[in-house]
């Protein structure tokens, strides 16, 4: 196991009815902006709890922060901030809502352009405060300092992180889940499933705490994920999937063990280029990842597809095939097309992405031997 230092700051507060605890939550001095989305927090009665909760409160809105929260929209929000004088943002949304709000506090504090930490990476560590009312699992930003933002402009999307961004509370009520479409049930289960491969099905770093952990968050949506899409009103089934998503990106499962995330990059790309939700990206990407790197991540592969999946019969060989199509076959069974062919995209996407990874002079993975020509091969592998 590797050295690690960890902390991880933010309050969960989870359960049915405790959107209400919001009214002790937040000081009644504060000067509360509101952030949300495109509008479905007032058809499912979630902009309702909040309000009522802080009734006693001061409170602004801004609402409209579109799925992949877009920088021109959320400088509008930093302009209202500081007119307005606000000293709390309270994110009432999914990531792209929690991940805006993470920008907005950041550039309230930071002097200049604020498309500056998202260009490059670099060290940013003030905000202002916030917390989130989640309405959607899947990113775990609600509990983690991580943030994505994207610019359509000019095609990109990028990432920051800031210690200050956690929020310093996160309400998490399953019933929220009742209301969402399927789609987004099935994006936020993969979504969530792929952050835990990401840091387990690597190499072997002999921390079997965290191999335990990922496997238990694993099996669980293997277990709940189909049934979550045939019905969404099972209390106790939105309730694991939403403490899932949270334990799977907020610090617990990554201490001590080597990290992946290409799939996450590559995944990225395919958004910035053509729109398509981060979930299905990840279920188009993924199998090609382990197909392509399935030598170097061997010894993981085969912990994966046995204790998750039960595969022990055949080969080595056999048995990491199987693993493959159980992985893919499992995301198909949450009704997501995973071949970049089924949304139209082919060689000349392939190679764009190809050239941005030279471009970034990026290499990628665990071992950071996922060259550009290996992200042209993860690609044609998912054609
Ligand atoms: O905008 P509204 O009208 O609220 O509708 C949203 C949106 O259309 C809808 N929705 C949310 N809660 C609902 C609901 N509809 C009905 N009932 C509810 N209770 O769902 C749609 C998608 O919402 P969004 O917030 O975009 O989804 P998600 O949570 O999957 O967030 C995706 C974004 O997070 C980033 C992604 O790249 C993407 O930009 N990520 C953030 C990470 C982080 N901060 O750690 C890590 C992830 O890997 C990811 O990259
Ligand atoms: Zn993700």
């Amino acid at each position: 196991m590797n050295n690690f230092v960890f902390q991880n700051p933010t309050k969960l507060v989870f359960g049915k009815g405790e959107i209400a605890q919001l009214a002790q939550l937040i000081p009644t001095d504060k000067k509360i902006m509101i952030t949300y989305g495109g509008g479905s927090i007032f058809k499912n009665g979630i902009y309702d709890q909040v309000k009522e909760a802080l009734k006693g409160h001061t409170v602004a809105e801004f609402g409209g922060i579109e799925p992949n929260p877009e920088f021109e929209t959320l400088m509008r929000c930093v302009a209202q901030c500081r007119e307005q004088g606000i000293d709390f943002l309270l994110a009432v949304g999914g990531g792209s809502v929690i991940d805006g709000t993470k920008f907005i506090a950041t550039a309230l504090k930071w002097e200049g352009d604020p498309w500056q930490f998202l260009a490059k990476p670099m060290r940013v560590t003030e905000a202002v405060p916030l917390a989130a009312v989640l309405t959607i699992s899947a990113t775990g930003s609600e509990m983690n300092n991580g943030s994505v933002i994207s610019r359509r402009e000019i095609k990109e999307k990028r990432f920051f992180f800031n210690d200050a961004c956690y929020p310093q509370f996160s309400i998490l009520d399953p019933t929220v889940l009742y209301s969402l479409p399927k789609k987004q049930i099935a994006n936020g289960v993969i979504d969530t499933f792929v952050h835990v491969v990401e840091q387990y099905v690597t190499f072997d770093n002999k921390a079997y705490i965290q191999d335990y952990w990922a496997e238990g968050i694993l099996k669980t949506l293997v277990e709940i994920g189909p049934k979550l899409i045939a019905d969404q009103h099972d209390y106790d089934n939105c309730a694991n999937f939403m403490y899932a998503a949270t334990m799977a990106l907020n610090g617990f499962i990554v201490m001590g063990v080597a990290q992946d995330w290409a799939t996450h990059m590559i995944g990225q790309e395919i958004t910035a280029l053509h729109g398509l939700d981060h979930g299905v990206t990840l279920a188009i990407v993924y199998p090609g990842v382990i197909s392509v790197m399935r030598e170097d991540k061997r010894e993981k592969l085969l912990q994966y597809g046995e204790r998750v999946f039960g595969i022990t019969q055949g080969s080595e060989d056999e048995r990491i095939d199987q693993t493959i199509a159980a992985t893919a076959d499992f995301f198909r069974s949450l009704g997501v097309a995973i071949r970049l062919s089924d949304y139209n995209i082919g060689d000349d996407t392939i190679e764009e992405i190809a050239n941005r990874f030279d471009a970034r002079r990026f290499m990628l993975g665990e071992k950071g031997n996922i060259t550009p020509d290996k992200v042209r091969e993860i690609l044609h592998t998912v054609k």
